[in-house]
Order: structure tokens, then C-alpha cells, then sequence
């Protein structure tokens, strides 16, 4: 009896060949123990090694090997054959909402200036010397940011994200929670520097709460829950300002 395989019906996209991305079909192995990821290492070490796509660890770690399987945005190499039949088609696409460089491969410059402007990094209330020291935090201020502080820039919730979709000035889901993340952390001091981007306009008012970005999120890091806590203390901080003399901001 022949050995069982499984599809992979893959778009490709290669400037200078293809006029519009077109699928193509690979047939390969089916192993139990493999991830989609594996079933296309082995059709470009096998097949075709012009097949172009993205990862480094195999193990969700990294964020690169983000795909739309059947339609939905997953790591591929989260995805278990086991979760197919042999037989079964597998549809991989490149991560919608972005553009295509080529096959699986997506540009995400506007994504690398999202955590530009938001300052995705630690901003200290006060500068320190190495000589006076580490800065200190209790395990109770890294609890109050640490599930924000998880993101692995695979940008899963920017394809998924409807707003996203349709405008991509808005900041998006991962870089608005991970400017939650710095903002929460007890170390930072830069809040309002941020608040200035992600109370704007194309900030966390564009976002109408779908939700799907913390669906598809492979880390649990839930960023519709950051917008919606950014949008509450953005707006305490707000009346602060306005009601208190001095106010915080
Ligand atoms: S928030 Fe989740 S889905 Fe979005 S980039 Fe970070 S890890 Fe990926
Ligand atoms: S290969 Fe690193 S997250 Fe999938």
C-alpha cells in the first residue's frame, strides 16, 4: 500500500514570474507528527526549493512563520497534521492584511514603525548609573504587564484585525498592547509620550472590539484587553488633567 500524503495548496508569488499570486499543489508525506511547517520544509527540500517562507525555531518562539491555514492566521509550525486526514487539502496563504514580497513572505515595515512610534521599549523614570545599581521591581508590577510583555511580533492579530484591514493607519493590536506593557511597568516612565500616539485618532478609538486579535493570538497576550484598559486609563488621565489642578498629564 502506498504511503498516505496530504496537500498543500500553497500561493505563490514571484516578481518578474507571476502577474497575481496563483495557488500551487503540493503533495507530501502525511506524518503524524508533523507541523504544517514540516510538510513544507519538506516540499522545499524535496520539491520545489524556490518555495520562499519565513521561520527560525519551530517551536512558537520567534514569530516569523505566521501564515493564513485554511483561511486562518496560525503559526505553521502550531498547526499538527494530526489535525487533518490523510488525503485532506491544507490552504496556506501569505498573512493577509499585509503586502507580498513573495509566496509567504509579507513586508512588515509598517508594523516596524507602529513600535517605533509607540516606543516599545523601557523609557526609566530616572536615568541610573551602572554604579547605582539594577532597577528593582516587585513581583506583583511584573505581574500587572508581564502577559502583555509575551507578544512575539508574529503580527497573527494585524491579519486578523477587520479595522486593520480596512485602514493601515491604525496602530494595531500588538503594538498598542505592548505600549500598554511599557506603560504598565513600574520602571517606565514615559506614559504620556505614548498616550500622545495611542490616543490619537488612529490609536485605540479606531478599534471597534472584534476581538479577533486576541483569537488568533498564539501567546495569550490578549490585546483587546490592552486597548480596552488603554482606552480606561486614557480617559482617567484625560480627567485628571481637566478636573485637577496640576493633573498628570
Ligand atoms: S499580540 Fe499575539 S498575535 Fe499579536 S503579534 Fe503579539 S503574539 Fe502575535
Ligand atoms: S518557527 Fe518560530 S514561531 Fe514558528
Amino acid at each position: 500500500m502506498a504511503d498516505p500524503t496530504i496537500n498543500l495548496k500553497i500561493l505563490r508569488y514571484r516578481p518578474g514570474q507571476d502577474k497575481a499570486p496563483v495557488y500551487q499543489t503540493y503533495q507530501v508525506p502525511f506524518r503524524a507528527d508533523w507541523v504544517v511547517l514540516d510538510a513544507m520544509n519538506w516540499v522545499k527540500d524535496h520539491e520545489d526549493g524556490t518555495l520562499a517562507f519565513r521561520w527560525s525555531c519551530r517551536m512558537g518562539v520567534c514569530g516569523s512563520c505566521g501564515m493564513n491555514i485554511d483561511g486562518t492566521p496560525a503559526l505553521a509550525c502550531h498547526v499538527a497534521l494530526s489535525d487533518y486526514k490523510a488525503g485532506d487539502t491544507i490552504v496556506v496563504d501569505a498573512l493577509g492584511n499585509f503586502p507580498i514580497v513573495r509566496d509567504l513572505v509579507v513586508d512588515i515595515t509598517d508594523f516596524m514603525h507602529k513600535l517605533k512610534e509607540v516606543k516599545a521599549w523601557t523609557i526609566p523614570v530616572e536615568e541610573k548609573s551602572v554604579e547605582q545599581g539594577e532597577y528593582l521591581q516587585s513581583p506583583a508590577e511584573l505581574a500587572s504587564f508581564k502577559q502583555f510583555s509575551m507578544c512575539i511580533n508574529c503580527l497573527l492579530c494585524y491579519a486578523a484585525c477587520p479595522v486593520y484591514g480596512m485602514d493601515s493607519t491604525f496602530i494595531g493590536p500588538a503594538a498598542i498592547a505592548l505600549a500598554h506593557r511599557y506603560n504598565q511597568d513600574s520602571r517606565d516612565g514615559a506614559n504620556s509620550e505614548r498616550i500622545d500616539v495611542i490616543g490619537d485618532h488612529e490609536g485605540i478609538w479606531s478599534c471597534t472590539f472584534v476581538g479577533e486579535c486576541s483569537v488568533v493570538c498564539p501567546k495569550s497576550v490578549d490585546p483587546a484587553a490592552a486597548i480596552q484598559r488603554s482606552k480606561v486609563s486614557t480617559t482617567m488621565d484625560w480627567f485628571t488633567s481637566v478636573l485637577l489642578p496640576g493633573g498628570n498629564r
